[in-house]
């Protein structure tokens, strides 16, 4: 069913006692504020034990999985592996992994199969380059990466899939995508999809954006019908700057 969520994408960040100070401050502002919204935290690998351990109002997931059961695969995590440890979120796609470690939408394919027919959420990134947006190709790109990634996914598997839009130029780079621009792309998305599988079952997955969301412009996104929640990098580093983002999509009169 369809949800508002808010994700924090930790990515290669903090140290355990770092870690698990943040993921507690996250958990006793949703304990006291109980938002609507789900709450999701993306740690690293070794942090998942520590925020199993933390978190109950709000829900923690990975920022990677491998499609594989188990066996010879050096340094990669199973499904079973996260939901051994109690994760219920993974992204894939994401455009770092993409982008800087060489995942290919086949690749990204496997992943997201994976893991929704071994009951993970998967946050689903799509997104592109400046260069791609540039060429006019954004639609193309997304028509692409929403084709190939989610190819051979049955209907059933849709309710375990959250679709986030970012762009990559708008990572990190404190330059958002506008609110009209992350509402064309979830527009085209979603028609995409709709040719998948079919609209009825379109209109009941969470829509995220991602990129550069921070206090100062959460409302462009939280006071659009068209999108369910954020992706958060940087501003999910500290309670400061991720709490705002949780509170505004609770204030939102949609
Ligand atoms: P950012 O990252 O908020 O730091 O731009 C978003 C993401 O990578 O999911």
């Amino acid at each position: 069913m369809k949800k508002t969520i808010i994700a924090a994408n930790w990515k290669m960040n903090m140290g355990l006692l770092e870690a698990g100070s943040l993921a507690e401050s996250f958990e006793s502002f949703a304990a006291q504020a109980q938002p609507k919204s789900e709450v999701v935290v993306c740690g690293t690998f070794i942090q998942l034990p520590q925020l199993a351990q933390i978190c109950r109002d709000v829900t923690f997931g990975a920022q990677d999985v491998y499609f594989e059961d188990n066996g010879a695969f050096t340094g990669e995590i199973s499904s079973e592996m996260l939901l051994d440890v109690g994760a219920r979120y993974v992204l894939t796609g994401h455009s770092e992994r993409r982008h800087v470690l060489g995942e290919t939408d086949e690749i990204v394919n496997k992943k997201t199969f994976k893991a929704v027919s071994e009951n993970l959420n998967v946050i689903f990134c799509v997104g592109e380059t400046e260069a791609e947006r540039e060429a006019g190709k954004t639609n193309q790109v997304l028509k692409r990466q929403v084709e190939k990634g989610l190819e051979g996914l049955f209907s059933s598997h849709l309710e375990r899939i959250v679709v986030a839009y970012e762009p990559v130029w708008a990572i990190g780079t404190g330059k958002n995508a506008s609110r009209n621009d992350a509402e064309d792309a979830i527009t085209k998305i979603k028609e995409v999809m709709a040719e998948m599988f079919s609209e009825e079952e379109v209109a009941n997955v969470s829509f995220l954006y991602g990129g550069s969301v921070k206090p100062e412009n959460v409302t462009d996104f939280s006071n659009s019908p068209v999108i369910d929640g954020v992706l958060v990098g940087g501003a999910s580093l500290a309670l400061e700057t991720f709490a705002p983002l949780v509170e505004a999509f609770e204030k939102r009169d949609i």
